[in-house]
């Protein structure tokens, strides 16, 4: 009996090892990043289209804060385990609008994170301020465990 109960525990770290070894990475679900913002993103369509909402953490601006909508699209090759993805977040409360692109990472211990990297285009007056009109930057994403879509949407005030 005591050899069974052995062999079992030496054999659980293989079958966990293994089970997240097949785990894909998932965009659907809550996220939130080292900056602090936070976004929801909606099931994955057949043709790797989604959509969601993003309460960013900080602004280039002097303005409040609000919740703005996201329209994206996954890699349309579903199966893949760690799938590239793009989205646009059309800010509701400034005139800019962020592209992000990324990869949706697996880690060995089942762990996701999306890597992205972004350009934020602000509004400018004329032409010749076109040089200064555009930030880019690196965010990476943690999925928010055990919170429904609204709470993860409530940003750091609310905690
Ligand atoms: C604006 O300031 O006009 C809109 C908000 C921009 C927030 C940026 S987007 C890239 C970076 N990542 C975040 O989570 N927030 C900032």
């Amino acid at each position: 009996m005591g050899k069974v109960v052995f062999s079992l525990l030496l054999a659980l770290p293989l079958v966990t090892l293994g089970a997240s070894a097949d785990k894909k990475c998932v965009l659907s679900g809550s996220w939130r990043n080292e900056l602090g913002s936070n976004m929801t993103i909606s099931a994955v369509n057949a043709e790797g289209g989604f959509t969601g909402s993003y309460f960013t953490a900080v602004t280039a601006t002097n303005k409040r804060i609000l919740v703005s909508p996201l329209k994206g699209s996954q890699n349309s090759k579903s199966q893949r385990k760690q799938p590239t993805f793009g989205f646009t977040v059309s800010w509701t409360f400034s005139n800019s609008v962020t592209v992000f692109v990324g990869q949706c990472f697996m880690d060995d211990n089942g762990e996701e994170s999306l890597k992205t990297m972004w350009l934020l285009r602000q509004e400018v007056g004329s032409p010749f301020a076109d040089w200064k009109a555009t930030r880019v930057g690196t965010n990476v994403f943690s999925r928010i465990k055990g919170q429904n879509v609204d709470e993860s949407l409530r940003g750091d005030g609310a905690r």
